[in-house]
């Protein structure tokens, strides 16, 4: 047992973007459970739920220490009653009841499979379980229309659902910058999202792309596009071109959370290296189409035929020469460049936090374009995060410390 004076009491600010949050999560017993149920509260389109949970699992995450007992979340902002019984369940017996039926129904496992695959929302999900669709096999079967986006995620539903790592975002990064400068001469190309955050893997890769001289990067995205394309890197593409408009005194307010860059969706084609091709011994690695065909010629029967072509198509997967991965481009003007490089470094919890700071502490609007004082009544000019930052009165948190 535990007594009152070995409790740690922690005093941690209720906003993420007032807290560091490394990678070193103390807690990830609790917080997997939170983000697991906050998760599905986002499929489910219980939107207010799901942010409940992910604050309270961001909260959990900046703790210096492992909690071991309830008493420690006693004073404990971001923690509601639901997520505090959450908790204790856990903490008693290990395991949270909620999570594990969760877990466990045919409805979210059902959201996972489908909204797995690349173009499929918590809504078309939703639709296809609602028309008895819970796996792949039956949403093949069903002769549904899927748009060219679905059509790729379930082309590459293996390896979009196999985390990419950091080699291969470097690797990426190495074709993305020499595309930038074959189509525009001194682009400079950012990496954000989660991999600028230094974790080790990621969903996808995002980068960000600019170029020093105002306006000169206006139409860079096609061109990139073309020369990725003509390449042969990419396996799918969608480019959305920028909607953010610019008045006489400077860019327009944003209408929503969602920024306006000019940005490409993209699964890249990626050749995979030598180190990278297989984890088996190399001789393994070296097995010749006779080797995989030969047992066919001895099958006797037709379940064992069909065993033995499973096994064929596994060898001829894992021979595989390139894996597709999902990216992200998307191309910022020099002058909204820091916010954007801000608002796409996330996490997504980070940026909900530092929106809310900005408006509900500071009468400013912040987006991935801007920074607007409402109280001024003007723009925020700002070359680096470190401005944006001294602007909303917070300390500065580097991208290391904004895993919320
Ligand atoms: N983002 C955005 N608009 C979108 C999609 C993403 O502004 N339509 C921002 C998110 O707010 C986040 C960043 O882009 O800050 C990266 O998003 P994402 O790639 O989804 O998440 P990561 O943090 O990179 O995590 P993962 O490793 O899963 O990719
Ligand atoms: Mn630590
Ligand atoms: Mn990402
Ligand atoms: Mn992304």
């Amino acid at each position: 047992q535990i007594s009152e004076a070995e409790v740690a009491l922690f005093s941690v600010s209720s906003y993420a973007c007032q807290r560091r949050t490394t990678l070193d999560n103390h807690n990830s017993n609790l917080t997997d459970a939170l983000s697991l149920l906050a998760e599905n509260a986002e499929l489910s389109n219980e939107d207010g739920r799901g942010v409940a949970f992910r604050r309270a699992a961001a909260l959990l995450k900046a703790l210096p220490t492992q909690v071991i007992s309830i008493s420690q979340t006693r004073g404990l902002p971001c923690l509601g009653e639901h997520s505090l019984r959450v908790i204790k369940d856990v903490l008693e017996n290990g395991v949270s009841s909620e999570v594990e039926s969760t877990k466990q129904s045919k409805r979210y496992k059902a959201l996972k499979i489908l909204t797995g695959i690349f173009g499929v929302g918590a809504k078309t999900a939703d639709r296809w379980i609602r028309e008895g669709i819970y796996n792949l096999e039956q949403l093949r079967d069903s002769g549904q229309t899927l748009n060219r986006a679905q059509k790729a995620g379930l082309e590459h539903y293996d390896d979009l659902n196999e985390p990419v790592t950091k080699a291969e975002a470097d690797a990426i990064g190495e074709i993305v910058q020499k595309a930038v400068n074959s189509v525009l001469p001194g682009s400079e190309v950012a990496l954000t999202g989660g991999f600028r955050r230094g974790k080790l893997t990621g969903h996808d890769v995002d980068f960000l792309i600019t170029h020093p001289e105002e306006g000169k990067e206006v139409g860079l995205m096609p061109k990139v596009v073309a020369w990725l394309e003509s390449q042969g890197f990419l396996l799918y593409q969608k480019t959305t071109r920028n909607s953010y408009l610019e008045s006489k005194d400077g860019p327009a307010r944003p209408a929503s959370n969602m920024d306006r860059f000019e940005r490409c969706f993209s699964i890249f084609k990626l050749t995979k290296r030598k180190e990278q091709e297989s984890t088996q011994p190399e001789e393994q690695n070296d097995l010749k189409t006779e080797d995989i065909l030969r047992p066919h010629m001895q099958a006797d029967t037709d379940q064992q035929l069909c065993e033995l072509s499973k096994n064929y198509q596994m060898e001829a997967a894992s021979h595989k020469i390139w894996r597709a991965v999902r990216v992200d481009l998307v191309v910022s003007p020099i002058s909204q460049f820091a916010f954007a490089v801000l608002g796409w470094t996330g996490s997504k919890l980070f940026e909900r936090e530092l929106r809310r700071w900005a408006g509900h502490e500071k009468n400013m609007s912040l987006s991935s374009h801007a920074l607007f004082d409402n109280t001024q009544n003007k723009y925020l000019r700002a070359t680096s995060e470190e401005e944006i930052f001294a602007y909303l009165g917070l300390e500065y948190i580097p991208p290391s410390e904004r895993n919320a």
